[in-house]
């Protein structure tokens, strides 16, 4: 008995020695962990860092890009597409327009009844359809013939009193939200796609030939009457009820802006000056690329095993499809360097894209004393379970250093269009306001990158930009806008409207 006691008691002084040491190399291990996950996320702060003089060295190198790609086709990290939008709604276009906006992985229909200077945008009505991801990689032909059918259903819906009379088509703006090369306002080559999209057979066709094309086949009669890239019709959109503004800006899936540029200030264009002595330029300016952008190893890794590695740089760290994804390779570093969610690595962190930029947006704004939101999502989207509020802390602010990057640089770009138009005009004795009319996903839905892009831009811009420099969000632009501007490139213009 006496010797099992004493067995025991060795046993349990052995045991305790053993618990003991566990405690000490865990603690060792942990604070070994919490601080080499904060040496990563302080080494990813220092690589995204964005000080007002970077940024106007992005802003200096985007308007490098754009003079050269103004002055000639090709060759360039911006493509600067002539759009042969020459002339913005003024807000005295009539009728029932029908618009058709692809760009993501949703297409809406759009069906926009225009009443005119007095009237406006009298009544709007769209359905939203998601694609199929099979569609986003097959032929073009399925895909146009898939949005065909939905089209004409949604026409199919069309009242009655609104049916176009005998002999006369009804008239549709092809919002087409990649990058194109215009041949006219109605007819374009796809350049490339972008955003996941990437169906071979489409490159380098006539887009309005393949949708028209499915809708003959279904036998809608309807002509394509403009293309347009979003954010030329979110400048459409916007111009329609204010004449100030110069430039759409799209920061949702993908990142672009399109701006108003005189005519004589394009070498390359060959055509006539038109009348209004004025174009509009898709800048495509998801593909900037330079020196001066804070490029990190997740960034790096991220391109080159995307579907358009070496393109579109600047969208990828500064897009909706990309930032939640960028966070996700920071966490999954974490946890194979350092153990940051346990002994293993959790699977679902390998899986690209899981992370969605909506879930990164939910956490970055989560209140709660102890973080559940984030807690939750770690849970829901990447199944690791009882996180402590320390980790759930480095999550918030990674997101926070990924978004603040983006909404910077998004800034930058803005400021560089400001700069290019020159914001110096004088019109009734006052300098004209410059207005930039702003739409996507990202903007609209993620708070704080929102504010950090608004507050960096009057960094950039300095005092006097209240007074003569605006941003406004341009709702539904897109689509809206490419009805609009097939409403001023109508077959019909000059015949009556109702
Ligand atoms: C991608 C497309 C561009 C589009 C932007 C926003 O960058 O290439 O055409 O405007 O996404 O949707």
């Amino acid at each position: 008995m006496g010797k099992v006691a004493v067995g025991t008691a060795v046993v349990c002084a052995a045991a305790a020695c053993v618990a003991a040491a566990l405690v000490v190399r865990h603690r060792t291990r942990s604070s070994g962990k919490w601080g080499r996950a904060t040496a990563i996320a302080k080494e990813l702060e220092e690589q995204c860092w964005t000080p007002i003089s970077k940024l106007r060295q992005v802003a200096d190198a985007l308007d490098v890009e754009m003079h050269a790609g103004l002055a000639s086709e090709g060759g360039c990290k911006l493509k600067m597409l002539i759009t042969y939008v020459d002339n913005l709604p003024s807000g005295d276009e009539k009728g029932l327009f029908y618009a058709l906006d692809l760009g993501g992985t949703n297409f809406r229909t759009l069906r926009v009844h225009l009443g005119g200077k007095e009237k406006g945008v009298v009544k709007i009505e769209s359905e939203e359809v998601s694609i199929p991801p099979h569609l986003m990689t097959g032929s073009s032909q399925e895909l146009f013939d898939f949005i065909a059918s939905k089209l004409a259903k949604f026409v199919s819906s069309e009242p009655e009193e609104l049916h176009p009379p005998p002999g006369r088509q009804r008239e549709l703006g092809f919002t087409f939200s990649f990058p194109v090369k215009q041949t006219s306002i109605a007819s374009g080559t796809l350049i490339k796609w972008t955003k996941g999209f990437n169906i071979e057979d489409a490159v380098g066709e006539d887009v309005v030939g393949g949708l028209t094309k499915s809708l003959e086949k279904i036998g809608l009669d309807m002509r394509v009457a403009a293309l347009v890239n979003d954010t030329v019709g979110t400048v459409a959109r916007a111009r329609f009820s204010n004449q100030d503004v110069i430039a759409g800006v799209i920061l949702g899936t993908g990142t672009n802006a399109a701006y108003v540029e005189c005519a004589h200030a394009i070498p390359k264009w060959q055509g006539l000056l038109p009348k209004s002595g004025e174009m509009v330029i898709n800048m495509e300016w998801g593909n900037f690329c330079s020196s001066h952008l804070p490029l990190t190893e997740y960034d790096q890794a991220l391109d080159a095993e995307s579907l358009n590695p070496g393109e579109q740089i600047f969208e990828k760290i500064v897009s909706g499809m990309y930032l939640g994804d960028i966070v996700r390779r920071v966490l999954l570093k974490m946890a194979e360097e350092v153990d940051f969610f346990g002994d293993t690595v959790p699977p679902k962190l390998r899986i690209p894209f899981v992370l969605r930029t909506p879930d990164m947006s939910a956490m970055h704004h989560d209140t709660s004393s102890d973080l559940k939101v984030v807690g939750n999502k770690l849970k829901d989207i990447l199944e690791i379970n009882n996180t402590s509020l320390k980790t759930r802390k480095i999550v918030v602010e990674l997101c926070d250093i990924v978004a603040t990057r983006g909404a910077r640089l998004s800034a930058a770009g803005i400021f560089s269009i400001l700069k290019k138009i020159g914001r110096d005009t004088v019109k009734d004795g006052k300098k004209q306001k410059s207005v930039v009319a702003l739409d996507g996903g990202l903007f609209e839905h993620y708070a704080k990158f929102r504010s950090s892009l608004e507050s960096t831009l009057k960094e950039l811009l300095g005092d006097e930009a209240d007074e003569t420099v605006g941003i406004e969000h341009s709702n539904d632009g897109s689509g809206i806008g490419a009805a609009l501007l097939a409403a001023s490139n109508s077959q019909y213009l000059g015949v009556q409207e109702s």
